[in-house]
C-alpha cells in the first residue's frame, strides 16, 4: 500500500514537471505581444487572494492552497488571469506570513510544495497565472539567515542584516517602525541594535551585501522554474537606509502610534533600490514574468521613478494615490486619471487590499452601497492599465472591524487600540453562500464573517442579474473582448463636470464611451463628440446600471451613481 502510494505520488511529479516542461516553452517566448504591442500582464485582470481567507479545504478555520485550487473555475468565470498570493511561505505569522521564515518553502498551514505545484498546474490549465508575494525587504527573526546573524559578531551572515552600536547607550538614531515604537531592537547576546522597519520579529535585510542581493535574486529564479509569472514586490521603498545613520527630520505633531512624525528621507526610497529593481527585472524578462510593486507614493515622479528610467524596473507598480481618492468625486477622479496618464507609465489600478479598509465601506455612503460598488468597478476597469481586484470586492464584501480589543488578530490593532483597530476588518473570510461561515470553512474560521454575509455572497448573487457580482462578470467579460477598453487611448470629456466622470476609450475604429455619475443625485450630460470625429454620435448600451435605454447622448439621464458604457458609431 505504502509503495504504491509512493509509486503515484511520484507519477503525479512527474505529470506535473512534464507539463511545466511542454508549456513552459509557450511562456518562455520573449515578452510576445498582441496588435496593440501590448504584453500579456498589460492585457491581464489580477486578484488579489489572501490565503488565510479564501477558502478551507481542511476546516482548520484559515484558508489554504487546496482552498485556492477548488476556486478556480469561480476565478475563471470571475475573469481573472492572475492571482497574486500573499505569502504563503513557512513563517512564525507574526505579520500573518510577511514575517518569512523560509522563501522556498509552502507554510503547513497552508499544505505543501505539492499542493502549489497542483494549484500552479490546475491554474495554468485554465489560463490563470501565479504571482507570487516576495517580502524583499525583511526576513522574520526566525529565519536561519537571520538565527546565524544574531549569533555572533563575526558569523557568516552577521552583515545580511542591519546591525550598529548603541548610541549614548540607546537606539543608534530616532528612526521608528511602521508599526510604532523605535525601529531599533538591542540584542543583548552581542550587544548591538537591528534595524526594522516593522515589527522587531521582521529583521531588515542588508540590500548593500552582494550576498544578499545574489540569495535573493536566485529565489526569484526558483520560483519561476516551479511555474510563476511574477511577484508582487513588498515594502519596496524601504530596501535601503541611510548609511551614515543620520537622524530622520522631526516634523510637528504625533502619528497614530505617539511617536514623532517623521520626514523619511533616510529611510525611504533612497536610491539604491532602483539598482535591485533593475536586477530583479532582468530575471523576470528572461522568463516573461511581470514585477508588480507596492510603491506607496505621494505623488507622480515618485511613482514614474519605479518603471525606470529606461522602463527596466517595475512593470507594474501599484498607484495607491488613486485609492487614496477617498471620496467618490468626480474632480478628484479626473484629476489622478489624467496624472498617471501624462506620466507616460502603464497605469496599475487598485481600490482596496489586505492592509487598507475595504472600498465598499470608504467609498459607501451607507445608504447607495452597492451602486458604488458597481461605479468604482466601472471606473477602475474600464481605464487603461491593468486592474488588480481584491478578494471579495466583486460581491462587495465589507469590513468587518473588531469591537473588543481581545479579539483583535493583527498585533499592531492590539498596541494601537483603538485608534488603530488592525487589519483584520479587511481580511475576514471569503463569502461564498449563505451557510454558517459563508462556507468559508466547516470549522471556525480563523476571523468572523460579517452580518452582510446572507445577501453578500457568491451563491446568492450568481443568481441575481442586478447583483454586484454579475455586474464585475460582464464587466471583465467585456473587458476581455473589447479592444478600445483594453488597448484604447483615453480621451476626457466634459472635463468641468462636478458630478458626472465620463471619457472615451479608443483604438483604431472602435471606441467607448463611459460616463459614471459620482454624485448621489439624477444628473443630465450632453455629449458633443463631433471634435472627436463623430458630428451624429450614435450610441449602443455595452453594459449600464440605467433601468431604461438612453434616446441620446446630447441628453443623457443617469440615475444616481449610474455607470453608463456604450458603443460609439457615426
Ligand atoms: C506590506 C504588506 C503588509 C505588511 C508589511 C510588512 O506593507 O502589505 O501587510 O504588514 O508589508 O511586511
Amino acid at each position: 500500500m505504502r509503495k504504491l502510494y509512493s509509486f503515484c505520488s511520484s507519477c503525479a511529479l512527474l505529470f506535473l514537471l512534464l507539463s511545466r516542461l511542454l508549456t513552459f516553452g509557450a511562456y518562455a517566448q520573449n515578452q510576445p505581444v498582441d496588435a496593440a504591442g501590448h504584453q500579456w500582464w498589460q492585457n491581464a485582470v489580477f486578484y488579489e487572494i489572501y490565503p488565510r481567507s479564501f477558502a478551507d479545504s481542511n476546516n482548520d478555520g484559515v484558508g489554504d492552497l487546496n482552498g485556492i485550487t477548488s476556486k478556480l473555475d469561480y476565478l475563471k468565470k470571475l475573469g481573472v488571469d492572475a492571482i497574486w498570493i500573499t505569502p504563503c511561505y513557512p513563517s512564525p505569522q507574526v505579520d500573518f506570513g510577511y514575517d518569512v521564515s523560509d522563501y522556498e518553502n509552502i507554510d503547513p498551514m497552508y499544505g505543501t510544495l505539492l499542493d502549489f505545484d497542483r494549484m500552479e498546474s490546475a491554474a495554468r490549465q485554465r489560463g490563470i497565472r501565479i504571482i507570487m508575494d516576495y517580502v524583499i525587504n525583511h526576513t522574520s527573526d526566525r529565519h536561519k539567515w537571520f538565527l546565524d546573524s544574531r549569533s555572533s559578531r563575526d558569523s557568516a551572515h552577521r552583515d545580511w542584516y542591519v546591525w550598529h552600536d548603541p548610541k549614548n547607550g540607546g537606539p543608534p538614531n530616532n528612526w521608528v517602525s511602521v508599526f510604532g515604537g523605535s525601529a531599533w531592537q538591542l540584542d543583548p547576546q552581542t550587544g548591538q541594535y537591528y534595524y526594522h522597519a516593522f515589527y522587531k520579529q521582521q529583521p531588515d535585510l542588508n540590500w548593500n551585501n552582494p550576498e544578499v542581493v545574489k540569495a535573493m535574486v536566485d529565489v526569484t529564479r526558483w520560483w519561476y522554474e516551479r511555474g510563476v509569472s511574477g511577484f508582487r514586490l513588498d515594502a519596496v521603498d524601504k530596501l535601503f537606509e541611510d548609511p551614515d545613520m543620520r537622524d530622520n527630520p522631526v516634523l510637528p505633531g504625533k502619528n497614530e502610534h505617539g511617536d514623532p512624525n517623521l520626514d523619511e528621507i533616510y529611510t525611504s526610497g533612497l536610491p539604491g533600490v532602483h539598482d535591485v529593481l533593475r536586477g530583479l527585472r532582468k530575471v523576470a524578462d528572461e522568463h516573461n514574468a511581470v514585477l508588480v510593486g507596492e510603491t506607496w507614493t505621494s505623488n507622480i515622479q515618485e511613482l514614474r521613478k519605479y518603471y525606470g528610467e529606461h522602463n527596466d524596473e517595475i512593470q507594474l507598480p501599484m498607484d495607491f494615490m488613486f485609492a487614496m481618492v477617498n471620496k467618490v468625486s468626480a474632480s478628484s477622479f479626473r484629476k489622478q486619471i489624467s496624472l498617471v496618464e501624462s506620466s507616460g507609465g502603464w497605469p496599475v489600478y487598485v481600490i482596496s487590499n489586505h492592509d487598507i479598509q475595504r472600498s465598499y465601506d470608504r467609498y459607501g455612503d451607507g445608504q447607495h452601497n452597492d451602486a458604488i460598488a458597481k461605479l468604482m468597478a466601472g471606473i477602475y476597469l474600464t481605464l487603461r492599465g491593468t486592474p488588480i481586484l481584491y478578494y471579495g470586492e466583486e460581491i462587495g464584501m465589507e469590513n468587518n472591524d473588531p469591537t473588543r480589543v481581545e479579539d483583535v488578530k493583527d498585533p499592531v490593532g492590539r498596541v494601537n487600540w483603538p485608534v488603530d483597530k488592525g487589519r483584520d476588518g479587511e481580511r475576514t473570510p471569503m463569502q461564498w453562500n449563505n451557510r454558517p461561515n459563508g462556507g468559508f470553512t466547516g470549522g471556525k474560521p480563523w476571523l468572523p464573517v460579517p452580518a452582510s454575509v446572507t445577501t453578500h455572497n457568491v451563491e446568492s448573487e450568481s443568481k441575481d442579474p442586478k447583483s454586484i457580482l454579475e455586474f464585475y462578470r460582464h464587466l471583465l467579460a467585456l473587458r476581455h473582448q473589447n479592444r478600445a477598453l483594453l488597448d484604447g487611448e483615453y480621451v476626457p470629456l466634459n472635463q468641468e463636470d462636478p458630478n458626472v466622470l465620463s471619457y472615451l476609450r479608443r483604438y483604431k475604429d472602435e471606441t467607448v464611451l463611459v460616463a459614471l455619475n459620482m454624485s448621489g443625485t439624477p444628473q443630465k450630460v450632453s455629449f458633443d463628440l463631433a471634435t472627436q470625429g463623430f458630428p451624429s454620435a450614435k450610441a449602443k448600451s455595452l453594459l449600464t446600471t440605467l433601468q431604461t435605454e438612453p434616446a441620446s447622448l446630447s441628453d443623457l439621464a443617469l440615475e444616481p451613481f449610474a455607470v453608463y458604457i456604450a458603443e460609439v458609431s457615426k
